[in-house]
């Protein structure tokens, strides 16, 4: 499909039949509305004294939201933080765990096995679903839940889930009450959905102009260790999921000490890929100096290099600033490859394939 597709609105519409872009744009009333479903669940009194660690347990569109608020807070967070990506948990998970788990669905086989084992262990255990096996274990074992709103793609709940883990953690007096600032985040990114949305012409829309560069190219997504890394890896996980098309993703600086030295020499890097550097004034220094020598090392071997640098005056902002221009450039890519975004055909018949074997 050539890059004018991305000129004709009913063209887009026709090809988004399934309806990615209102929920891609629905990201910030997310955000903004997250507060009132945490609000209305019934919260034991806990306190961050109870807690020697936080364990979020999720796959995919669900984890991603547990990574965003640890690459945030950071070493605010008074205790360590971990994003289990498991059947199995590690076994520092024990009676003195805040154990979220995170699933959309709530049917996602790993995370059940996971949150099961966290029972075993009592755990103090949240829950954050939309229903399904998850929402019944949480109703039969009196676990505070968020329920979040049904009907979504699990990928396109991420305000839900980001604002869920964080406001958990507040509810507790781990961190500080976000509330605010979910709202000021909120008004960010509705304001900047205005020049990225399919009606704003390729020449003004920095996500369709992205989108063509990358087209017909596999991106390898870099981010620095810590915060833009896992901004990386939303982006893989949207170019593959929404434009079912490969992508990859690594961190800076550790890319520095491996990756950097396979580029340039196998003709495909050149031919067939595009590196794409996720920049902010929050990077550490030396990583900054870092993306300058290697891009220009990447650029002088033949390698294209995209440069996008993230804005907003905090640094939340500038985190989701990336995350949402990566949504909407993995939906253009959807559209130049002549593909519906929404469905996931692969997962769903992987995770239908798991139910039959039991
Ligand atoms: O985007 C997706 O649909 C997947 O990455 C899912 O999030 C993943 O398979 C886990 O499912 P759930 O989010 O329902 O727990």
């Amino acid at each position: 499909m050539s890059a004018e597709i991305l000129d004709d609105l009913e063209r887009i519409r026709q090809l988004d039949r399934s309806g990615m872009a209102p929920l891609i744009a629905g990201l910030p009333g997310q955000l903004a509305q997250t507060p009132r479903l945490v609000e209305a669940g019934s919260w034991p009194r806990w306190t961050r004294n109870d807690f020697d660690g936080i364990a979020v347990l999720g796959m995919g569109g669900s984890a991603i939201g547990g990574d965003l608020v640890r690459a945030y807070l950071g070493d605010t967070l008074p205790v360590p933080m971990s994003i289990v990506r498991d059947y199995r948990l590690p076994r520092w998970v024990n009676v003195r765990a805040l154990v979220v788990a995170s699933s959309y669905s709530g049917n996602t086989e790993e995370t059940l096995c996971a949150v099961e084992e966290a029972r075993r262990r009592s755990c103090r255990i949240i829950a954050l679903c939309s229903g399904g096996e998850l929402g019944r274990l949480a109703e039969r074992y009196g676990w505070p839940i968020v329920a979040l709103p049904g009907g979504f793609p699990p990928r396109t709940a991420l305000g839900y889930s980001f604002a869920a883990v964080y406001l958990t953690l507040s509810r507790f007096g781990i961190v500080d009450d976000p509330v605010a600032l979910l709202l000021r985040l909120s008004e960010f990114l509705n304001a900047r959905n205005a020049a990225l949305t399919p009606n704003v012409p390729p020449a003004d829309n920095e996500a369709k102009r992205l989108a063509s560069a990358i087209h017909g190219r596999i991106p390898v997504v870099y981010g620095a260790a810590g915060s833009m890394a896992v901004v990386a890896l939303r982006w893989k996980g949207q170019v593959c999921e929404n434009a079912k098309d490969l992508a990859f993703c690594g961190e800076a600086p550790e890319c520095n000490h491996n990756e950097i030295v396979g580029w340039g020499l196998p003709s495909v890097s050149r031919e067939k890929m595009i590196t794409v550097f996720l920049r902010s004034v929050d990077d550490h220094p030396r990583v900054a100096r870092r993306f300058d020598i290697v891009g220009q090392l990447l650029h002088d071997r033949g390698v294209l290099v995209e440069t996008v640098w993230a804005t907003g005056d905090k640094p939340l902002l500038r985190l989701f600033s990336l995350i949402q221009l990566g949504d909407w450039v993995s939906f253009y890519l959807a559209i130049l490859n002549g593909v519906d975004p929404t469905p996931i055909a692969a997962i769903d018949y992987l995770k239908a394939r798991l139910n039959e074997t039991g």
